[in-house]
């Protein structure tokens, strides 16, 4: 089986790009990305180094590069991953995110159907149906309904997924998943930044009144579901993977619990102004994968945050050398209108 992950270098594309040379050994792996502020390069070096993944660095938007790609070799799955994923830069500017979420998406869409591809796998996210209050989960066939740039620009590439299936019969299945936390993740995401920021007693600036509850799954637990899905999911259909009732956590309780197992003082909280748009609640209805492919979790949001705060303590020098640079001036740019303290 030969792969093409694009976004390879991001948290979950290179997380994924891990799991995929441990699980599956005879697979042949091509990483692509073109290595924007998210991604990092280092974070599968070590699998390129050692000739187990080949590496690609390409822009999705680049429509002659991605053609000549898919004409100079034959990929059977692709698994798409590449994109602007943080809702707080696609409120400060939107145009990346429209470029390489919904451009960026149509040409590899094209490319992957000129190449012959047997399975696109779009990996997407619970955040194109919007909001929930308290009660409630949305299943594949609730309303889209974005709130910020990044969710809409997310939907419309699903959108475009969905119908390149039903004009051209792409084999494309098109997956939503809640909030991912683990190794690798870029700290300008919740649990990251107030790991990194409570690791240097700096504050934690938490978004109005911190009850907004986003669902969590650990990071291999989504990469276990998309490699199920690829071999035995339905073509042209889409599929909700989300964590348990358990991992449903209101970000001042997540908050707490990072404070407590690092030791550190429930005063380093700073409640900052609220995000525009914020979204109340995420919580997903899982049950079409689960009957269909026999995917749920299996690491709990106690056991995987234990094993995230583990993973930042013992790669300090990671997450260092990206809080510097042009992570300083987003920093400023975003929490300084805030009254964050940096
Ligand atoms: P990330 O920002 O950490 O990584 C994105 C990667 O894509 C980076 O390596 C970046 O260099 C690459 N990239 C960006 N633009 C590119 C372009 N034009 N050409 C080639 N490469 C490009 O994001 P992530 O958190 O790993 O998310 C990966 C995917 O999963 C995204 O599509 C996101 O919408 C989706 N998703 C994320 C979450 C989450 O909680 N992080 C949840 C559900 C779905
Ligand atoms: P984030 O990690 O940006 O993911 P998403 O917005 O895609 O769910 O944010 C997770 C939650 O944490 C969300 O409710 C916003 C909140 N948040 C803060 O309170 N402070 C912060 O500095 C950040 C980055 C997020």
């Amino acid at each position: 089986m030969k792969t093409l992950i694009t976004g390879a270098a991001g948290f979950i594309g290179s997380n994924f790009v891990h799991y995929l040379v441990s699980e599956r050994p005879d697979w042949q792996v091509s990483a692509l990305d073109v290595l924007t502020y998210a991604g990092n390069f280092e974070n599968i070096a070590s699998l390129v180094e050692s000739g187990k993944v080949e590496f690609l660095k390409i822009d999705i938007t680049d429509r002659e590069a991605i053609e000549d790609l898919f004409k100079s070799e034959q990929f059977d799955i692709v698994f798409h991953f590449a994109a602007e994923s943080h809702v707080d830069r696609s409120i400060l500017g939107a145009d990346a995110f429209v470029k390489t979420n919904v451009l960026g998406t149509q040409i590899l869409i094209d490319a992957a159907r000129a190449g012959k591809v047997e399975r696109f796998m779009h990996i997407s996210t619970d955040e194109v149906y919007g909001s929930l209050d308290s009660k409630g989960r949305f299943s594949e066939n609730s309303p889209l309904n974005p709130s910020s740039a990044y969710s809409a620009s997310k939907a419309g590439s699903d959108l475009l997924c969905l119908a390149a299936f039903k004009t051209h019969g792409f084999p494309v299945i098109v997956t939503r998943c809640t909030n991912n936390y683990g190794p690798y993740q870029f700290p300008e995401k919740l649990i990251p930044l107030f790991i990194t920021n409570a690791l240097e007693d700096r504050e934690l600036p938490l978004y109005g009144d911190g009850m907004n509850v986003r669902s969590w799954l650990y990071v291999t637990d989504h990469c276990e579901a998309l490699v199920k899905l690829a071999e035995s999911g339905r073509v042209g259909e889409v599929y909700n993977i989300g964590g348990e009732e358990e991992a449903e956590v209101a970000n001042l309780e997540v908050t707490r619990l990072i404070l407590k197992e690092l030791g550190k003082p429930e005063d380093l909280i700073k409640k900052v102004a609220d995000r525009p748009g914020h979204d109340r609640r995420y919580a997903l209805s899982c049950q079409k994968i689960r009957e269909e492919v026999g995917w749920q979790p299996t690491i709990s949001f106690a056991d995987g945050l234990k094993r995230t705060i583990d993973w930042y303590l013992a790669n300090s020098d990671w997450w260092k050398r990206i809080k510097s640079g042009e992570y300083l001036e987003y920093y400023k740019k975003n929490y300084g209108a805030r009254e964050g303290k940096y």
